[in-house]
Order: C-alpha cells, then structure tokens, then sequence
C-alpha cells in the first residue's frame, strides 16, 4: 500500500493512544498536528472555544504537521469527536492538502457518540481519494480491536 501516515491530533491523549496503535501494527509514520494556539484542558473553556471556531469553519494555523504529503499513498487520519465532527485542526490539515489518487482512513474517538459527521466530513474533503472504513472507539482501544478492523478493511499488515 506504499508509505503510510498517521496524522491525528489530541487533546487529551486519547486519539494519540490509538493513532499509536495503528503505527504500531502497520509500521506507518506518526505525526501530530499542533495548532498554534492550543485548546484549554478545562472542558467548559474548551468547549467555549471549539463551538466557536466550528460555527465560523475557522481553520488554526498548524504549527506542526503540515508538512507536504507527497510521499505517502496511504494517510490514515484521526480526531477525536468534537460536537459531531472534527477538530479544527484537522480540518487546517485537510483543506492545506490534496489527497487525489491517495487511500485515506478515518480514525476517531469519542465520548458515546461514535464517528457522526466526521467520516462524511472526511470524505467531503478527500473526494479525489479512496476512502476506507474507519474505526471509532469509546475511549481506549484493545490491539485486537485494531488488528481485527485493519484486516476487516484489507490493510496489509
Ligand atoms: C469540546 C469537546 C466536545 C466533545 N464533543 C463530543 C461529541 O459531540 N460526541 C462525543 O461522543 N464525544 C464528544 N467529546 C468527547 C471526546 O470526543 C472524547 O473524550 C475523545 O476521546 C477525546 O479525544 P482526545 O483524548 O484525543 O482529545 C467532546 C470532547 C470535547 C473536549
């Protein structure tokens, strides 16, 4: 499936948790996204704060993790679920690059709520790529879970 990259960010570790596991297992380079201004650990000032940025559609500037794609065919992709969609700044990542002709797999997760509008929200930015199912975990993933959802989606491990 040629070079592959996971890009996620994370608030609280748990997305960066399984982004892990899926380096892990498929052998794949790990890169973070880290906007510019980060979001508060307090849950009410965060949540403040991401409503905010999601109902203008603002994108942060990415101080890490925006380095050019061009060499890998297969990005996995991963956030936790904010309010039913993306965090902000992967959606910075998304509209700074074009994916055509690459496999994109979404990851996520979330509180109970699953991967809502994040796959479509995906899928609307990647529409020149091959999307795979993706995986969505209420907190901590097993490996199992992983190795099972990668052969389920033929990732060849
Ligand atoms: C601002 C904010 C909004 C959230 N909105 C949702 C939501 O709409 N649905 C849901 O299932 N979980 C929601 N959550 C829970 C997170 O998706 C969940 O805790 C996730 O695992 C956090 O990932 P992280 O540890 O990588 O930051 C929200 C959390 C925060 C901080």
């Amino acid at each position: 499936m040629g070079n592959t990259l996971i890009v996620y960010y994370s608030l609280f570790q748990n997305t960066a948790n399984l982004a892990l596991e899926i380096a892990v297992q498929t052998g794949g380079t790990m890169r973070e996204l880290i906007p510019d201004k980060n979001y508060s650990f307090d849950y009410n000032t965060a949540a403040k704060e991401v409503r905010n940025q999601i109902s203008r559609g603002f994108c942060p500037k990415l101080i890490s993790g925006d380095e050019s794609i061009e060499d890998y065919q297969t990005i996995f992709i991963g956030t936790p679920n904010w309010f039913k969609t993306l965090a902000p700044p992967v959606m910075s990542f998304l509209k700074q690059h074009d994916f055509t002709g690459k496999t994109v797999i979404p990851f996520c997760t979330h509180g109970g709520g699953g991967f809502c509008q994040i796959e479509n929200d995906i899928a609307k930015e990647c529409s020149k790529s091959t999307i795979l199912p993706g995986i969505a975990i209420n907190g901590t993933a097993t490996s199992e879970e992983v190795t099972n959802w990668l052969e389920k989606i033929g990732y060849e491990l």
